[in-house]
């Protein structure tokens, strides 16, 4: 079981001060966003590139781009550990898969909640980890959408009858509350923004969460 604390909640004029404040995490989920593809902004290569130099937990940046094809290389070359392009933006995903993987990171590929499971299914045999979105990409704060739950199942179902050694990552309004019930249904890596950094002892909290998804 995996916490990966969202930056899109953190302090954007203190990086590197709130990256130390959450070194006990397995990964560090970095948001990107084009406001094209989703209705929001953030960073791109050079920021994330340099808070790769800061930090030696492993990033892992979740593009929610257009034209992921073009882009996705880059984004590994920083050296990032992973990097998911959404299923959505992507007009060949196998050529964002081969731009991602010949870069050295490993591949994601994500799904918002309005995207069949089916629709992603041929590609996992190229892919390290499948994102199910528990909220519409954009903004961090949101409430989990419940009705996603089931695709975590299928999801974990398809990877168990294939053999394949898929990671399920969930993200969007993951806390305290829920996250048991995501582990039960098969998640296995979580993405939690405002649960960490509303707290003042993210570490503390990050050891909580895992304590819970590994309770079940
Ligand atoms: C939303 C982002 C999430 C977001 C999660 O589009 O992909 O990673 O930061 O934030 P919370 O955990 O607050 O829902
Ligand atoms: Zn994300």
């Amino acid at each position: 079981m995996r916490i990966a604390p969202s930056i899109l909640s953190a302090d954007f004029a203190n990086l590197e001060a709130e990256l130390r404040s959450i070194s006990g995490s397995d990964l560090i989920h970095v948001d990107v966003m084009d406001n094209h593809f989703v209705p929001n902004l953030t960073i791109g290569v050079p920021v994330v590139a340099r808070l790769q130099e800061v930090t030696t937990v492993p990033l892992d940046v979740h593009l929610m781009i257009d034209n992921p094809e073009r882009w996705a290389g880059k984004y590994a070359e920083t050296g990032a550990s992973s990097v998911t392009f959404h299923l959505e933006a992507a007009s060949d995903p196998n050529e964002a898969i081969s731009q991602i993987r010949s870069s050295g990171a490993k591949v994601g590929i994500a799904i918002k909640p309005g995207t069949a499971f089916d629709n992603v299914a041929h590609l996992l045999e190229h892919a390290d980890m499948l994102l199910v979105m528990t909220v519409e990409p954009g903004f961090g704060g949101q409430g989990l959408i419940e009705s996603v739950i089931p695709k975590i199942s299928e999801a974990r179902d398809f990877m168990q009858k294939n053999g394949l050694e898929v990671s399920v990552q969930v993200d969007g309004g993951v806390g305290l509350s829920n996250i048991a019930n995501l582990a039960r249904a098969g998640a296995d890596t979580f993405v939690a923004g405002s649960a960490v950094f509303s707290e003042e002892n993210r570490n503390e909290r990050i050891t909580a969460l895992r304590l819970l998804a590994e309770s079940i």
